[in-house]
């Protein structure tokens, strides 16, 4: 049974049961719409609790049925049921109550939440718009601009943050179903209030259309965003009736969308990522001190994610000069995270309590987990992890975050190899989502099933990858650098290339992205691999000539644009210097159309990609579409470069 109904006293009790996450398919709509008619005409029932059974309330529509035929009772009717009942409805949300799961909850009389809850309208992360109403009854609830805010972003509410704004009503101290139905007892007798009936709040008219406009320009050619922003400025126009045909038909033809389908994909790989062979029954070990060797940018983030996913964090310097340092940059990065308003200052207080600062190593042999971000340099790892193997004790997991080095050499000096992995975060380390799960040969299936389990519980998503030189992630991108550093040398200049793919969707074109980056390090790799480079590949002089000139990126005021007032802007110097570079290369520069460069640089990627899964790199063509998605800006609601040349 998808929905029962038990009686406590006058109090009629609702439980969905589908798992995992009791979204709304089929059974469970139809279950819902028998189950309340019935409770509405026995005349003993004077109130109803509506729950869940299971790890959370509803996280929303069943997204297995999207494409497929619709079947009745549809959720906007069994939402209008719910809004309709002549008797008190209370919604008792423990876990997550999203998308279609929240729009149950709206339409209750009454909302109470575990303290632990999350709410939210993620519909647009999926390329849609909420279809039962969210987008109507939420700004009648909680106003226009924290409406919009929410389901244009389709970001969580914690509990705190619901009760604020009037989301819901009563936070649940102690027992939830108690005081859902104790909520439910005081509303007996009450006219049930209608969220749809409720008088739309005042707002500023002027600043709802400033922050759709900032909507729809973060949306860089996604759809839903702006879709569902525009629904929620319609419910201030509107009726409800009139605004809730308008969400329908936007939902309807949204499901539909290329960019839905894309999205769903992103959906799908996601889940399927965290699925490895052979890993199905292996049980993660608990994980709770974290170390972290050198606190440099990358190090000071990964710290900084740790901190934030409730771990108590050792962080090793080699002097203590560094360690004050590293102190300050994660501090620093603490101050960031409190001034844009993420973090609240008790949070960033109680965070820190949870790190500690050394300047020896021998500090780390409490800890569960040790990763090393220190420099990029085999000898210096090397003698890192020879040392911390006599540290730690015999099975604390250690783990690289090496971005080009073999993991499998470092291993050799491992003692236990089988308890050393790759963790390949991306920079900035706190903010980034991709983490790189690197398989060394000898890793133990616990360790490498640990390593997953920890990236999940920083928030992050995990990929697993096999060894090569730059993973999964590097070697695309340097494929498609080589293409984009191809066209510079054949006729194009940067600001063509990145105004292309940044119009295709990527967050940022390679150059600016490599300007803020900084050109030295990369300068640097190329110098000290300059021996061994083969010299019948084509090799592109361009970056090495910046370099040269003093063109390290944003760092130098100047990279592959100019930076007058902080603005990127195209240099003549750059153009010359490219053009010299052809000259001497001996080639005729000849124009390219944006679409050109667009299919150059994915074809470029896919055909990198399809050896990363040929050499069993990859597990599936899916993990390179995450990785493209989550460490290199491509745009989600295109699904991936691998998806679409129909690679799947
Ligand atoms: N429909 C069907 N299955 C779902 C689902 C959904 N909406 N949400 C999650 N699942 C499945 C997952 O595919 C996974 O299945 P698997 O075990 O076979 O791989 C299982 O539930 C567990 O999911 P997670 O691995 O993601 O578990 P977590 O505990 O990490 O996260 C969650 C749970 C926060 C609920 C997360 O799954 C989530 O964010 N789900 C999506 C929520 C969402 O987008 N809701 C809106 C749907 S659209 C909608 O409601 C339209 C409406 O407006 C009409």
């Amino acid at each position: 049974m998808a929905v029962s109904l038990t009686r406590d006293g006058e109090i009629a009790h609702l439980i969905i049961d589908n798992p995992p996450v009791n979204a709304t398919s089929h059974a469970v709509r139809a279950g819902l719409m028998q189950a309340l008619a019935q409770a509405n005409s026995d005349e003993t029932v004077s109130a109803i609790v509506l729950s869940c059974a299971g790890r959370t309330f509803v996280a929303g529509a069943d997204v297995k049925e999207f494409g497929q035929p619709p079947q009745q009772p549809f959720l906007p009717d069994v939402v209008s049921a719910i809004e309709a009942s002549s008797k008190p409805i209370v919604a008792a949300i423990h876990g997550t109550a999203l998308g279609g799961g929240l729009e149950l909850a709206l339409a209750c009389h009454g909302r109470v939440a575990s303290a632990d809850a999350e709410l939210g309208l993620p519909e647009v992360k999926l390329g849609i718009v909420p279809g039962a109403g969210g987008t109507q009854r939420l700004p009648r609830l909680i106003g226009v601009p924290l409406a919009m805010d929410l389901v244009s972003s389709g970001r969580r509410m914690d509990t705190a943050e619901a009760e604020a704004c009037g989301l819901i009503d009563v936070v649940a101290e102690g027992d939830l179903i108690s005081a859902a139905m104790a909520l439910a007892s005081s509303l007996v007798g009450c006219e049930p209030r209608q969220t749809s009936s409720l008088a739309m709040p005042a707002f500023d008219e002027g600043e709802a259309q400033k922050q759709f406009a900032a909507v729809e320009k973060k949306a860089r050619g996604q759809q839903s965003p702006a879709a569902a922003a525009r629904l929620v400025l319609q419910a201030a126009q509107l009726s409800f009736a009139e605004g809730l045909a308008a969400e329908r038909v936007c939902f309807l033809e949204l499901v539909q969308s290329d960019q839905s389908k894309a999205l769903r994909h992103v959906f799908a790989a996601e889940r399927v990522a965290a699925k490895v062979p052979g890993l199905e029954e292996v049980k993660p070990r608990a994980v709770q001190t974290v170390g972290v060797v050198g606190a440099g940018l990358m190090g000071a983030g990964i710290a900084v994610a740790f901190l934030h996913a409730g771990y108590t964090v050792r962080v090793v310097e080699r002097d203590e000069t560094s360690m004050k340092a590293g102190r300050v940059r994660i501090e620093g990065l603490f101050t960031r995270l409190v001034k844009s308003g993420r973090i609240s200052e008790v949070d960033r207080a109680e965070q820190l309590g949870r790190l500690s600062t050394f300047a020896d190593r021998s500090a780390l042999a409490p800890c569960d987990l040790v990763i090393e971000a220190v420099f990029d340099d085999l000898a210096v790892k090397t003698e890192l992890f020879a040392e911390l193997s006599t540290i730690v004790r015999p099975d604390a997991i250690l783990a690289t975050n090496t971005s080009y080095l073999d993991p499998d050499e470092i291993a050799a000096v491992v003692t236990n190899p089988e308890r050393f992995l790759g963790l390949h975060f991306f920079s900035p380390a706190n903010i980034m989502r991709l983490v790189e799960v690197v398989r060394t040969a000898q890793v133990a299936p616990v360790v490498l099933a640990t390593g997953l389990a920890v990236v999940k519980r920083l928030g992050k998503l995990g990929v697993i990858s096999g060894v090569c030189e730059g993973f999964i992630g590097n070697r695309l991108f340097t494929a498609y650098r080589r293409e984009c550093d191809f066209m510079l040398e054949d006729g194009v200049l940067p600001h063509e290339i990145d105004a292309a793919l940044e119009n295709y969707g990527f967050a940022m074109g390679p150059y600016a992205v490599n300007d803020m980056a900084g050109l030295d390090i990369s300068w640097a790799r190329r110098k000290r691999n300059a021996a061994t480079r083969d010299p019948s590949k084509r090799y592109v002089t361009i970056a090495d000539r910046l370099c040269e000139a003093g063109r390290f990126g944003q760092k130098s005021g100047k990279g592959y644009y100019a930076y007058p007032d902080g603005r990127r802007m195209v240099d003549p110097e750059v153009t010359a210097i490219i053009e010299q570079s052809s000259r001497d290369a001996g080639i005729d520069r000849r124009p390219f159309e944006a679409a050109d460069i667009v299919s150059r640089v994915l074809d470029g990627i896919v055909s990198e990609g399809r050896k990363i899964l040929d050499e069993g790199i990859a597990l599936r063509a899916s993990d390179i579409d995450l990785v493209l998605i989550n460490g290199y800006g491509y745009p989600a609601w295109r699904g991936g470069p691998m998806v679409q040349a129909g690679i799947q």
